[in-house]
C-alpha cells in the first residue's frame, strides 16, 4: 500500500511529498509541531496536543493555516488514508513560503504538512523492561516549551545517547537540574514513594503524555509534586521513568554510569505504566475512523 502525506491542501504519495526550498521551516526552523498517538483509530488526548498547537502557534504569531475544524478533518483522513489504526501522526506547521529574510514576510500563507506510520502499542505486561539514560549540558534556547521544529540541541543529544547505548538523553540546568530529556519528560520517585516530575517554569515541554501521567497520579490517590530534581537525587532515587508521545511511560533503570536503586522497573513506574495503558484504550477522545 502506497503510503500517503498531506502537503498543503494535496495528498501525495509519501515518496514524492516535497515542500519549497524557500519554506521558512526549512530554512529557519520557523515552525511547530505536534507528534500525536492513536490508538484503536482514535487520537490520544487529541484535545490537548491541539490546545498546545494553538499556544505554540500564538507565541510564535504564526497563523492557523485552516480552522481547527478543517485541521481534525485532515487529520483523520491522512489516518484513514494510510489505514493506520495504531500509530503516530505528525503535523508542522510553518510560517510558510517567502524569499528567505529573516523578519516575518508580510504575506504568506501558513504551510501544513502531515504524515502517519504505524505504530504498536506494546503492553507494559510485556514491555516493563527499562532503559538507561546519559546526562547531558542543557543548550537549547530559553523558549522549549514552544513545541517548535528548532530540535538541533535534541537531535545532538539523542545522537549522543545512542552513541553511548543509552536509549535518551536528560538534559541538566545550570543549577544541576534535570530539564527533561531530548523528546520525553523526565521524572523519578524518591525515596518517600513521592513522585517527582519538573514543574511548567518555562524550562521543559509540557508533555501532553506528563500531563496524564500527573491526572493519572492524582486520581489513583498517589503522592506527587511538580518541581525540579538535581541529578544527583535522580541518580539515588528509587525510580525513574520517562514520559512521551512515542515512548508512553518507559522505565529508567540506568543514569550514566548508575543503576536506579536496584537497576529494574519500579513498582509505582509500573502501576502507572498500566494506567496509562488503561488511558491509552480509552474510548473517549476525538477523532478519526
Ligand atoms: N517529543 N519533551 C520534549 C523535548 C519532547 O520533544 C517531547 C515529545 C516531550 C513529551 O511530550 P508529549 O508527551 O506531548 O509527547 C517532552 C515528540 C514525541 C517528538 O519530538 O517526537
Amino acid at each position: 500500500m502506497t503510503r500517503i502525506a498531506y502537503v498543503n491542501g494535496r495528498y501525495v504519495p509519501h515518496r514524492e511529498a516535497a515542500v519549497h526550498i524557500e519554506d521558512r521551516g526549512y530554512q529557519f526552523s520557523d515552525g511547530v509541531y505536534e507528534v500525536i498517538y492513536l490508538h484503536h483509530g482514535r487520537f490520544v488526548d487529541g484535545e490537548g496536543h491541539l490546545a498546545r498547537l494553538a499556544r505554540s502557534l500564538a507565541e510564535l504569531k504564526i497563523a492557523w493555516p485552516m480552522s481547527r475544524r478543517a485541521l481534525a478533518m485532515v487529520m483523520d483522513e491522512v489516518v484513514r488514508r494510510n489505514r493506520v489504526r495504531d500509530g503516530i501522526l505528525y503535523l508542522q506547521i510553518t510560517r510558510g513560503v517567502a524569499p528567505r529574510n529573516h523578519a516575518f514576510p508580510k504575506a504568506s500563507d501558513s504551510a501544513l504538512v502531515m504524515t502517519t506510520r504505524h505504530l504498536k502499542f506494546v503492553d507494559p505486561t510485556v514491555a516493563s523492561q527499562g532503559v538507561s539514560v546519559i546526562t547531558i549540558k542543557d543548550i537549547r534556547w530559553k523558549r522549549p516549551d514552544i513545541k517548535s521544529v528548532s530540535l538541533l540541541p535534541n537531535v545532538l543529544g539523542k545522537q549522543q545517547a545512542e552513541e553511548a547505548g543509552a536509549y535518551e538523553a536528560w538534559m541538566i540546568d545550570d543549577k544541576g537540574r534535570v530539564t527533561e530529556g531530548t523528546l520525553s519528560n523526565a521524572w523519578i520517585v524518591t525515596g518517600k514513594g513521592e513522585v517527582v516530575t519538573r514543574n511548567v517554569d518555562g524550562a521543559i515541554l509540557n508533555g501532553i503524555t506528563r500531563l496524564a501521567v500527573l491526572e493519572l497520579a492524582r486520581s489513583e490517590g498517589l503522592r506527587f509534586v511538580e518541581r525540579p530534581f538535581s541529578v544527583k537525587e535522580a541518580k539515588s532515587a528509587r525510580e525513574a521513568f520517562a514520559t512521551g508521545t512515542s515512548c508512553f511511560v518507559k522505565p529508567v533503570i540506568r543514569i550514566d554510569d548508575k543503576p536506579v536503586a536496584d537497576g529494574r522497573a519500579g513498582p509505582l513506574t509500573r502501576k502507572l505504566m498500566q494506567y496509562y495503558a488503561d488511558h491509552i484504550k480509552q474510548p473517549a477522545g476525538m477523532g478519526a475512523a
